[in-house]
């Protein structure tokens, strides 16, 4: 079943778990998460990202992601993930997403801030609610060339207080030691300069950078007020382990893609346990909220 995601995301902020972002690709990346989702019983969101774009347009991924979240028995939402232009966010409204992000996290404050504020404007004549980001998780996909993690810029809470107020944004993703992808060195989450920003907005706060961040840290961030965690590359890794898995002379092509789809459930329960959706989520209704 589709659902809003602000009633997820301010419920998840009020109780202290986050909703899994998890990034697609295909139908089969989608569909492992979903099953998992089903088993769990836990809400999710399903997003779609500048690779997926890149790979099958967004009418094509939004068609497929429709319907598996149409279909499924649990709670699914659809999130165009890191938007890189106006024109991408428009498509997203225009075909139904139930949320999407704009992310001119890159550019200088003022820019973002305007940019942003235009995005907002076009996603809300939808009733559709936006995420955009502030400070800076390195390795994003809006940057001209690959980012290392010296490109991180933190979060400041006052800023993030004023972004919010100028721009109307309905949730915000913040720069608190996460990076996108492969961490170089072992990441140390800034938990009291979280703290500090949930303290300045209070809307659902957004970490992006799921994949390979420790365990504590991730559960400290939920809860306090880290409401959505988006998760990419520890998806697409499983998914390549389990296609690895079959031996390269079979020539039936669904045997690797669904023993990838197999591989993604233990990383759909790994995060539902750490973020803390499967004990305070599980059979989240939007009714029950
Ligand atoms: P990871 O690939 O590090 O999980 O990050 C995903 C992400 O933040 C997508 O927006």
């Amino acid at each position: 079943m589709r659902v809003s995601v602000s009633a997820l995301l301010q419920d998840a902020r009020r109780r202290g778990y986050a909703v899994p972002g998890f990034n697609t690709l295909n139908v089969e990346t989608a569909w492992g998460i979903v099953r998992a989702a089903e088993k769990l019983d836990i809400p999710i969101l399903l997003m779609t990202a500048y690779d997926c774009l890149d790979h099958l347009g967004m009418e094509t991924a939004y068609g497929a992601l429709e319907v598996l979240a149409r279909q499924s028995a649990t709670p699914v939402a659809l999130h165009l993930d890191h938007g890189r232009n106006l024109e991408e966010v428009a498509l997203a409204l225009k075909l139904g997403y139930d949320s999407v992000m704009i992310d001119y996290s890159f550019l200088p404050y003022e820019e973002n801030l305007a940019r942003t504020a235009e995005a907002v404007r076009m996603a809300h004549a939808f009733h559709t609610p936006i995420e955009a980001e502030i400070g800076h998780v390195p390795g994003g996909e809006n940057t001209p060339e690959e980012e290392d993690e010296s490109a991180l810029a933190y979060t400041d809470p006052k800023v993030a207080a004023d972004f919010v107020e100028k721009t109307g944004v309905d949730f915000l993703a913040v720069s608190i030691g996460t990076v996108h992808g492969d961490y170089k060195s072992k990441p140390r989450l800034r938990i009291d300069l979280l703290k500090e920003i949930a303290r300045a907005v209070p809307l659902p706060l957004v970490l992006h950078g799921g994949s390979s961040t420790p365990w504590e840290q991730m559960e400290e961030a939920v809860q306090n007020g880290v409401a959505k965690i988006n998760v990419g590359t520890e998806i697409m890794r499983a998914f390549l382990q389990g296609m690895r898995e079959v031996p390269t002379d079979c020539l039936d092509l669904r045997k690797p893609l669904l023993a990838g789809r197999e591989k993604i459930e233990d990383v759909v329960r790994a995060k539902a346990e750490n973020f803390r959706t499967l004990r305070h989520a599980k059979g989240w209704r939007p009714d029950r909220a």
